[in-house]
């Protein structure tokens, strides 16, 4: 808060020092340290079990560090209180891998709630819930419920009910698993223009086509440590 004050620019997600384990079995990740600015962009990569859900369970502030601090939005997520947690959520969207969507909802239902959580008039939220279902190619399953549609429909639900609030941070695991290549490019094109208008994104992907096609950090996980790779591009001193 008082760097923020003083104009010094703080890191939107800060880990240092920071391991996972899950009960008595060794260490996923060790001793990671890892810094995100207000308004980057990365990918995140590493084989099945690297622990890439993990590091993204941290930062939605699902999972605290079994060693070392991990600070969200300025505030160390080993101290806050469940309140406080809770509206520090509220600023972060998320793709999860296995969707979570509200099963008995319309698919517009469930894209309305972080809108409906936040107080927003009906008509406002209609306005919005059907321009975005349009651009994830869901207008005519709106009123479809969730547990009918397939898995590619219901990644997209979920990636329309993680961006419409124009979340800080959007975390999205494995968000183009289920989808066709163009509905992929489609998807990466919101995630890019969220990022424009500010919001800090990160992007847990196997997809070797996305990373390459999009000149973007990658975040990589491998023995429970983690490197980061620049943009290839700035790398090649491209324009
Ligand atoms: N809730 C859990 N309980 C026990 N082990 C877990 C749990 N979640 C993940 N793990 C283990 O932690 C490791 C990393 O998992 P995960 O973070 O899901 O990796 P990734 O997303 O890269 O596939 C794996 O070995 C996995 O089995
Ligand atoms: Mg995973």
């Amino acid at each position: 808060m008082a760097a923020a004050q003083n104009g010094i620019k703080e890191p939107v997600v800060d880990m240092l020092n920071v391991s996972i384990r899950y009960g008595s079995d060794p260490e996923v990740l060790s001793d990671i340290k890892l810094s995100l600015d207000k308004g980057s962009f990365h990918f995140l990569t590493g084989k099945s079990g690297a622990g890439k859900t993990s590091l993204l369970s941290m930062m939605y502030l699902a999972l605290k560090p079994s060693r070392g601090t991990v600070t969200v939005f300025g505030t160390n997520i080993g101290f806050a209180s469940r309140d406080t947690m809770a509206l520090m959520r509220r600023r972060i969207g998320v793709v999860f891998q296995d969707f979570r969507l509200l099963e008995h909802l319309s698919a517009y239902d469930n894209v309305a709630v972080p809108l409906r959580v936040r107080g927003m008039k009906e008509g406002e939220i209609d306005k919005r819930v059907k321009e975005l279902l349009r651009w994830v190619e869901l207008e005519n399953s709106m009123n479809k419920i969730c547990s009918t549609l397939s898995g590619g429909e219901k990644q997209r639900i979920a990636i329309a009910r993680a961006v419409i609030n124009q979340p800080e941070i959007l975390l999205a695991d494995e968000p183009t698993g289920n989808v066709d290549d163009d509905i992929a490019q489609k998807l990466m094109k919101l995630f890019i223009e969220l990022n424009r208008l500010g919001t800090t994104v990160v992007i847990a992907t196997h997809s070797q086509e996305l990373i390459g096609r999009y000149n973007y950090p990658r975040i990589h996980l491998e023995n429970k440590s983690l490197r980061v790779f620049p943009a290839l591009r700035s790398v090649l001193h491209e324009k």
